[in-house]
């Protein structure tokens, strides 16, 4: 049976491909959804996009995943919000499915305001620097350790 998966961007990965593309990669979040669905075909999974600029609607997409017993894990990049928002790590807690934080850099390698990251109180664990390859790793992390 297909294992369903959320995957959740935050504010400006709207914007990957041009955006700092030599840290971020020149890749847009559509080519990299499709890459990361490329990736998984092999496995029987169904993934669930979401991207928003807008704090609190991230908060309530997250909400609304509170309600759904359909999906096996959350997959989340909350980008800046990561460093800032107890928001979103407030409606992260209230998730019971696996949580795994996403980034496309290792942001600890980067500024010293990047090191602090709120949202990952709530994951189960965070793969960052592989660039798009984060994603499908996370969620194949999830799918091989949930099985
Ligand atoms: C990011 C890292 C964050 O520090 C930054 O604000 C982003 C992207 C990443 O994927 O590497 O927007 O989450």
């Amino acid at each position: 049976m297909k294992k369903n998966f959320f995957v959740i961007n935050g504010p400006n990965l709207n914007m990957l491909g041009e955006r700092e593309p030599e840290l971020y990669g020149e890749d847009s979040l559509e080519q990299i959804i499709d890459y990361t669905t490329q990736r998984l075909l092999p496995h029987d999974v169904n993934c669930e996009w979401f991207q928003s600029n807008v704090e609190g609607e991230l908060v309530s997409h997250i909400q609304s995943i509170v309600q759904r017993n359909d999906l096996e894990a959350l997959i989340i990049n909350p980008a800046a919000y990561s460093h800032t928002s107890v928001a979103i790590l407030d409606a992260l807690l209230m998730v019971k499915i696996p949580i795994v934080e996403v980034h496309l850099t290792n942001t600890c390698q980067r500024d010293h305001f990047r090191q602090r990251k709120l949202t990952a109180r709530a994951a189960v664990s965070i793969i960052e620097g592989l660039g798009r390859d984060s994603y499908w790793i996370a969620i194949y992390s999830q799918l091989i350790l949930g099985s």
